[in-house]
């Protein structure tokens, strides 16, 4: 089902999810095709069958990886690739925008392998979507909140509909 924006426009999208996000939300609240781990290697049999990630990073025009965790962070700024997500990350064609939004506990977000991390990924040509300040899910005040959902829906369209140069009617 296509996700639909303000505005009237339509966009197709699939959700790829971690194991461990899968902690946080219930599969049936998500209206659209949701990949993890499991379908990368079920798909896969034999030479002719399609290889997810691949097929993934050739379908999609954007690639939004929100919330970035401090984990995957680290792990796509040193380029490792042990899941379905970090496999489509691995394997995107930089030409596409791909923009990233971290969120992580403030004195993770404070640590200076954070800045370094984030410093890689946007030399690869990656969009950073700033985390922002307030009271964070354990507590604790300050920076490290994924930014707010209307900000990242604004961020898509504006590079979205700029780089694929289609026209609101
Ligand atoms: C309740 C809870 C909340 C968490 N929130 C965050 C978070 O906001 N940011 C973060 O970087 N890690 C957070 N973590 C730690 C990650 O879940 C952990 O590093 C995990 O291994 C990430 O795996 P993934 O990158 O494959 O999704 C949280 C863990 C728990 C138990």
């Amino acid at each position: 089902m296509p996700a639909r924006l303000e505005g009237g426009r339509e966009l197709e999208v699939a959700v790829v999810t971690t194991e461990r996000a899968k902690h946080f939300y219930s599969p049936q609240d998500i209206p659209v095709t949701l990949y993890s781990d499991a379908d990368e290697w079920e798909m896969w049999k034999c030479r002719s069958d399609p290889v997810l990630h691949i097929d993934l990073r050739r379908w999609a025009d954007l690639m939004l990886v929100a919330p970035l965790d401090a984990n995957t962070l680290g792990k796509v700024a040193s380029g490792i690739c042990d899941n379905l997500l970090t496999c489509v990350i691995r394997a995107w064609d930089c030409r596409k925008p791909l923009l990233f939004c971290p969120a992580m506990n403030t004195v993770m977000w404070e640590h200076p392998i954070t800045a370094q991390q984030v410093g890689q990924l946007k030399a690869f040509g990656y969009v950073e979507i700033p985390c922002v300040a307030k009271k964070l899910v354990c507590g604790d005040q300050g920076l490290g909140a994924m930014a707010e959902v209307g900000t990242i829906v604004g961020k898509v369209e504006e590079i979205l509909f700029r780089h694929s140069g289609s026209q609101q009617s």
